[in-house]
C-alpha cells in the first residue's frame, strides 16, 4: 500500500486546495435559491471522478436534486464497493456566529472550517481521492468501484429510494462505504454499526378564528398555547422519560446484555460530556446511559414552537392559533410510518373538544439502520483501521440518520460500513463546522486499506 499512500501524502495540499473549491459552493439542499449552486455542486463531483479514472460518469436527474454516479469495473473477480456521500449542505444560519463565512473555507489549528466540510462534503471527497491516487499509481483499484452522491440528504433523500429501485442492478454490490459519521477521538479510531431513524411532523392547535382581546375573552376559551403545551407533555413521563404514545415502544430491538456491556465499555464521561455542551447535567430514560439514550433508544423532541406574542413589550393576546415542529429518533426496527400514525392517533385521543387540532407529516423520513459488526465490510474497515492506527476500533451507534442506508440495505442487499472521519466537536449543522486535517489525512490512509482489505477478505 506504501506506493498509494505516499502518493496521497505527496499531493495533500494539492487536494486540500480543491476540497476548498468544492467547499466555496454554497450547495443547500433545502434552499429554492441554491438551484444553480446544487447543479455545480453536481458538476464539480462529476468532474472529479472523471479525473479519477471513473467510467460512466454521469449526473441523473430525479425529482429533486441529482444524483452523481461514476464506476471503474476493472477489478475481474473482485469485489464491488458502492461509496456513498452527500454534496448537499446545511443552511449555514446564524451567520454571525461563524468567525470566518461558512462559504469562504479557512484553515486555522490544522481544521478547514466551512459549511459541509465534515458534513459531508470533506468526507466524500476522500474516497475520490483514494480512487484517484490508486488509478494514478497503478493503473487500477484492488475491487470494483462504484460511486454514487446526492444532493438531498440533509433534507431525507426523498428522491433517491426512487432512484436505486430503478438503478438496481447499476448499484448491484458486495458492500456499501459510507463515511459520513464521527469517530470518538482523534487517537480512538471507531467505526459506527447503527444509525438512528427519524420522523418530522408538524402540529397547529387553532382555538377562535382569530385573534382576541385577553381580558374580554380570556377565561372563557381555551388558550391553544396552553392546549399545545399539554398535549406534548403528555407525549413523555417527566419522571422515566418514557415517551407515553401507545404502541411506540413495540417494535424496538431489545439489545442484548452482550451488546450493553460493549456499549458500557466505551470511554465516556457523563460529566465532561454534559460540559463540552454547556449543560449542568445529563438528562434522559431511565434504566439507559447516556451512550445508550443517545444511539440506542428512540427519542420525541419538540424542535420549536411558536405562537401569540413573542416580540417587544406586552401585547394582552389570547391567541387564536399556536404551532410546533416534533420530530422522533427512532431504533431498529421501528418505522417511521408506523410511528407518525401512533403520534397523529394519540394526539387525537388527547387533544380536548375545545381546539382543532391538525397534525402533518413531513416527507423528511428515515428508517433506522444496524450492520452485524461481525460482516465482512465490518471486518475489512476494522483492519484497516488497525493498519493506519495501530490499534482496534471501538464499535459505536450514532443517534444521528441517513435516511439511504436501510433503503440500500433493503434494495440491494448489502450491509453498509459507515467509517466516519469526523470528529464529535465538528459542528455539524451548526456555525463553524470544520473537519481536522488529520483527519482528511488518516481517512485518505483508511479508507485506501478498505479497499485492500475488503479485497483480501472476499478473495
Ligand atoms: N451526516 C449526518 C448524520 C450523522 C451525523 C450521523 C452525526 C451520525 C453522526 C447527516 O448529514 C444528517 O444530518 N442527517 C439528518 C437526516 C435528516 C435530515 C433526515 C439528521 O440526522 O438529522
Ligand atoms: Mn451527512
Ligand atoms: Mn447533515
Amino acid at each position: 500500500m506504501k506506493d498509494v499512500l505516499n502518493y496521497c501524502a505527496a499531493h495533500q495540499d494539492e487536494y486540500l486546495e480543491q476540497l476548498k473549491d468544492f467547499l466555496r459552493i454554497p450547495s443547500i439542499s433545502t434552499s429554492e435559491e441554491a438551484k444553480a449552486d446544487i447543479a455545480k455542486a453536481a458538476s464539480f463531483v462529476a468532474a472529479q471522478l472523471k479525473g479519477a479514472g471513473m467510467n460512466s460518469v454521469a449526473i441523473h436527474p430525479t425529482k429533486g436534486h441529482p444524483v452523481v454516479y461514476g464506476e471503474w469495473l476493472g477489478a475481474k473477480g473482485a469485489p464491488t464497493v458502492l461509496i456513498y456521500g452527500h454534496y448537499d449542505v446545511q443552511p449555514p444560519d446564524p451567520l454571525d456566529l461563524w468567525k470566518t463565512p461558512p462559504f469562504e473555507p479557512t484553515i486555522r489549528d490544522g481544521k478547514i472550517f466551512a459549511r459541509g466540510s465534515a458534513d459531508d462534503k470533506g468526507q466524500a471527497f476522500i474516497h475520490m481521492k483514494v480512487v484517484e491516487a490508486f488509478m494514478k499509481t497503478r493503473g487500477a483499484l484492488p475491487v470494483n468501484v462504484k460511486f454514487i452522491v446526492e444532493g438531498e440528504e440533509e433534507i431525507g433523500s426523498t428522491n433517491l429510494a426512487d432512484f436505486v429501485k430503478k438503478n438496481k442492478k447499476m448499484l448491484a454490490c458486495d458492500v456499501i462505504l459510507i463515511s459520513d459519521t464521527h469517530m470518538m477521538g482523534v487517537k480512538q479510531p471507531s467505526i459506527t454499526y447503527g444509525l438512528r431513524g427519524l420522523t418530522y411532523l408538524e402540529m397547529t392547535v387553532t382555538a377562535a378564528k382569530g385573534d382576541m382581546h385577553s381580558g374580554t375573552f380570556g377565561g372563557g376559551v381555551a388558550n391553544p398555547i396552553q392546549v399545545l403545551a399539554e398535549i406534548l407533555t403528555a407525549c413523555k413521563d417527566p419522571k422515566t422519560g418514557k415517551i407515553k404514545i401507545p404502541g411506540f415502544y413495540d417494535d424496538v430491538v431489545v439489545m442484548t446484555k452482550k451488546e450493553r456491556a460493549e456499549l458500557a465499555k466505551l470511554p465516556h464521561s457523563d460529566a465532561k460530556w454534559a460540559k463540552d455542551i454547556g449543560a449542568t447535567k445529563v438528562h434522559g430514560e431511565k434504566g439507559f446511559t447516556t451512550v445508550e439514550r443517545t444511539g440506542t433508544r428512540p427519542t420525541f423532541e419538540i424542535n420549536g414552537i411558536w405562537g401569540g406574542h413573542t416580540g417587544a413589550g406586552v401585547k394582552t393576546v389570547l391567541p387564536a392559533k399556536a404551532s410546533a415542529k416534533v420530530s422522533m429518533r427512532l431504533v431498529a426496527n421501528q418505522n417511521p410510518m408506523k410511528i407518525a400514525k401512533l403520534f397523529m392517533d394519540y394526539v387525537k385521543k388527547v387533544t380536548p373538544d375545545t381546539v382543532k387540532c391538525e397534525v402533518k407529516l413531513y416527507d423528511n423520513n428515515g428508517h433506522p439502520a444496524l450492520t452485524p459488526i461481525d460482516s465482512a465490510g465490518m471486518r475489512a474497515a476494522a483492519a484497516a483501521i488497525k493498519a493506519v492506527y495501530k490499534k482496534d476500533p471501538f464499535f459505536t451507534r450514532e443517534g444521528g440518520s441517513i435516511p439511504v442506508v436501510a433503503d440500500f440495505q433493503q434494495l440491494l442487499g448489502s450491509e453498509a460500513v459507515l467509517l466516519g472521519f469526523g470528529l464529535p466537536d465538528d459542528n455539524l449543522h451548526a456555525p463553524n463546522e470544520k473537519f481536522d486535517i488529520i483527519q482528511f489525512s488518516n481517512g485518505m490512509k483508511t479508507a485506501a486499506c478498505f479497499l485492500d482489505e475488503f479485497a483480501k477478505i472476499k478473495a
